[in-house]
């Protein structure tokens, strides 16, 4: 990406150059189902006799810029207290676990493609509502994979918070085949995310609230892939 000003034309041919990367990749995940469509227009087109052998079409989705490398998810260091192994599950509650309940979504996109990548594993772990992590067992850590469309979704607590870091969420992504990516989700608005070193505000995640008091937190990973 660069910072030249798009002239308006430039924007009508190419889409706004402010558009950033997460819109990006939604709008071209959804592209993905622009052929059927078109195949359907096309028919329609040829029924009615309409010919569109020299008429240059007006409303072309933009080409992709998806291999400039610039904005994969920056790793992260992985911290004293990753366990392998974790069992596999999307839900990390279980007796015992009190906090605030916090649903993390999201999808993984390849970033040379930018298409969503299936079977990808992510491997969370977290402390605790009171900064603790379980180094015995495997409380608040587990493992899931993507479904086809990139789709994950992690249903754990709101972590709490211990000396010299602010609020994360470790995690590990694993394409089938690719080198992991190891990198912590963040949240907004911590007052500790300015004073931790290690915070990268790359990785907030987007968090909204629900009437029932639970938080919902979304965050799209890129991997180099
Ligand atoms: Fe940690």
């Amino acid at each position: 990406m660069t910072d030249e000003k798009a002239t308006p034309q430039e924007e009508v041919q190419n889409g706004p150059k402010s558009i950033d990367r997460k819109h990006f990749l939604h709008l071209a995940a959804a592209a993905a189902t622009l052929p059927a469509i078109a195949l359907t227009t096309a028919a329609t087109a040829g029924a009615t006799g309409a010919t569109t052998e020299h008429t240059k079409p007006s409303s072309l989705e933009p080409t992709p810029e998806c291999d400039d490398g610039d904005d994969p998810t920056p790793p992260q260091t992985e911290g004293p207290y990753f366990k392998p192994n974790s069992p596999a599950r999307r839900s990390l509650l279980e007796p015992g676990i009190h906090g605030t309940v916090l649903t993390v979504t999201g999808r993984i996109f390849a970033a040379r493609t930018c298409l969503p990548l299936e079977r990808v594993l992510l491997d969370f772990w977290q402390c605790d509502a009171s900064g603790v992590y379980d180094n015995r067992g495997y409380r608040l850590r587990g493992h899931q994979y993507t479904n086809p469309n990139g789709d994950f979704s992690l249903t754990t607590i709101w972590p709490g918070l211990y000396p010299g870091r602010t609020r994360h969420i470790h995690v590990k992504v694993q394409a089938p085949y690719q080198r992991i990516l190891t990198t912590q989700l963040y949240f907004p608005g911590e007052p500790r995310n300015p004073r931790d070193p290690i915070f990268d505000s790359r990785l907030l995640m987007e968090i909204s609230n629900n009437p029932d008091g639970t938080r919902n937190g979304a965050f799209d990973f890129v991997l180099n892939v």
